[in-house]
């Protein structure tokens, strides 16, 4: 591989960095639209992130995509947050702009909301109340974009209730916390499940959780993507509720920074996705 003097850089900053799927999938489209650009790894340790972030103008990036344990320092270390990453607390997207200043923000609601609308065309934000399991960054993501885009409850549930009653407090809105022990009764009459837990990732134990009382017309969504048919959504499909994978997320999460970068619109095609999920 080799680029001209000119080519346009961004990565992917993190510790480690290693398992993140992002160079292989902004290499990809850097290909597919022949763009004269790269994408790399960046292992930055938490005690030089601050000083990275504030180097990438004088290192000639275009901005970089921040990865844990980094997302809360680059939310400090940016000149101006975007009203989604202040809100979220934390930044995946760093762009920089025109005048050599760092802009911070968070494209993973964008990232999850784009993915349902596109594995779920059915799906309406008015149809019902949406139930997520969790309460991490991903939940926090989750919550404010479907909060956003106008479902009219949204029933949180957490291991550790004190989370997602935090989470609540601090997204604010129409968001009711529910208790872990009877966390299958709040899926009556709810149109959308959304897990934001590691459960039913390879390796840990698929999440416990009856879908006797979810409606069949609701749509089941994880945000695990290894596997990509986690044993939640094998149960929603064998019951005949519409399912949307979790790497979806992953993909649209990162097309606005490809687009900031780069300076073309990419597109999430299946070929995109297997070639993702192959890496
Ligand atoms: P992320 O930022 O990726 O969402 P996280 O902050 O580590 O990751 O959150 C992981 C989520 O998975 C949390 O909601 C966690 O519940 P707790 O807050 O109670 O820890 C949830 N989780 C992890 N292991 C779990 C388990 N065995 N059963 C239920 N929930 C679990």
């Amino acid at each position: 591989m080799s680029f001209s003097g000119k080519a346009r850089l961004a990565g992917v900053m993190g510790w480690p960095v290693g398992h993140s799927r992002s160079p292989r999938l902004h290499g990809f489209w850097l290909k597919q639209y022949g763009i004269d650009g790269a994408y790399v790894p960046l292992a930055v340790r938490p005690e030089h992130a601050a000083a990275a972030i504030r180097a990438l103008p004088a290192l000639g990036f275009h901005g970089c995509n921040v990865t844990v344990p980094h997302k809360e320092t680059a939310c400090r270390a940016v000149d101006r947050l975007d009203a989604t990453a202040k809100r979220m607390g934390a930044v995946n997207t760093i762009v920089v702009l025109e005048d050599g200043t760092l802009e911070g923000r968070n494209t993973d609601g964008f990232g999850f909301l784009e993915s349902l609308r596109a594995g779920a065309p059915g799906w309406r934000a008015g149809s019902g109340p949406a139930v997520v399991i969790g309460a991490g960054g991903a939940s926090r993501a989750v919550v404010a974009s479907l909060l956003d885009s106008g479902v009219p409850e949204v029933r949180l549930v957490n291991r550790t209730r004190e989370r997602a009653e935090e989470l609540a407090r601090e997204i604010g809105g129409a968001v009711t916390v529910g208790d872990w022990v009877s966390r299958e009764t709040l899926l009556e009459g709810a149109a959308l499940l959304v897990n934001t837990t590691s459960q039913g990732m390879t390796g840990e134990p698929p999440l416990e959780l009856s879908l006797r009382a979810l409606p069949v017309n609701a749509v089941v969504t994880d945000a695990v993507y290894v596997p990509l048919l986690t044993p939640l959504l094998a149960e929603a499909k064998s019951r005949g509720n519409a399912i949307v994978d979790g790497i979806g997320m992953l993909l649209h999460q990162a097309r606005p920074g490809f687009q900031a970068w780069f300076g073309v619109e990419p597109e999430v095609t299946e070929e995109l996705k297997r070639h993702v999920l192959e890496g």
